[in-house]
């Protein structure tokens, strides 16, 4: 059975005050859900404020990019290693945002994802089809091109330590939420696609977020499909309550697999 992993993304949102009160207000009870792996993912700017305010406790932390190379001339960019030694244990990569708005491709996500692994980082490869995509009814080829790029040349082993995340890219800060169909879809051709891949176990051991508009009212149908491990939260990861709504339904959607 996959523990489910709850992840807030906070993208560039709140202050080093407002990040800090909101980390404290998360780990001071996200130990009531035991069966549930819990992270945030703050600006890089507050990263070593936040892992300050989490401890060594319940709550995981993870930055939201970072670049392949380990050091140099690489203005404005962020290592694997730096990240690490500001407490991170995980990294998104290959965000819709950073896919769409700042021009990453599948190439740029894929040495991100072996520098992370190289470097002893979780990453949370995330994968998306647009609505235009979705109506002409491209998404398999789509997150099966995104799934191939992003994540080339991984051995079994190394396949089996990611998380990856699907968020339709019309979901995301739309409140147009996928039907819990919808997200089950594509989230069994992902198993497939990593049993194709890797093997079975490898495609038994992967968690797959959903991500896309996903608030305390539609959490815990999302996550009681048998594909749906967990949730990338955006806009409502930014309110304890909330976050800590979805972390309680995640709790009570434990289905075995
Ligand atoms: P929203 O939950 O705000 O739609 O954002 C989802 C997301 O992009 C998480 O990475």
């Amino acid at each position: 059975m996959r523990r489910p992993f709850i992840a807030g993304n906070w993208k560039m949102n709140l202050d080093r005050a407002a990040a800090v009160d909101l980390a404290t207000a998360i780990v001071a009870r996200a130990g009531e859900f035991a069966a549930v792996d819990v992270a945030v993912c703050p600006p890089s700017v507050y990263l070593e404020a936040v892992a300050g305010a989490i401890g060594k406790v319940t709550v995981g932390l993870g930055a939201q990019n970072m670049y392949h190379e380990a050091k140099g001339a690489f203005t404005g960019e962020l290592s694997a290693g730096m990240l690490l030694d500001l407490g991170c244990q995980f990294v998104i990569l290959g965000h819709s945002e950073r896919r769409h708005i700042l021009g990453e491709t599948d190439e740029d996500v894929n040495r991100k994802v072996h520098a992370a692994l190289a470097a002893g980082l979780t990453p949370i490869v995330c994968v998306g089809e647009t609505l235009d995509e979705r109506e002409a009814g491209d998404t398999t080829t789509v997150i099966s091109r995104q799934f191939d790029g992003s994540l080339a040349g991984l051995s079994d082993e190394q396949a089996a330590g990611i998380v990856i995340a699907y968020e339709p890219v019309w979901a995301i800060g739309t409140g147009k939420v996928a039907t819990p169909d919808q997200a089950e879809e594509v989230h069994l051709d992902l198993r497939k696609m990593l049993t194709g891949r890797y093997n079975e176990a490898t495609a038994e051991a992967v968690r797959i977020q959903y991500g896309g508009s996903v608030k305390p009212d539609n959490a815990s149908e999302l996550l009681a499909q048998a594909n749906v491990d967990g949730a990338l939260v955006g806009g409502a990861s930014l309110k304890a309550d909330d976050f800590l709504a979805i972390v309680a339904a995640a709790a009570g959607s434990q289905t075995p697999v």
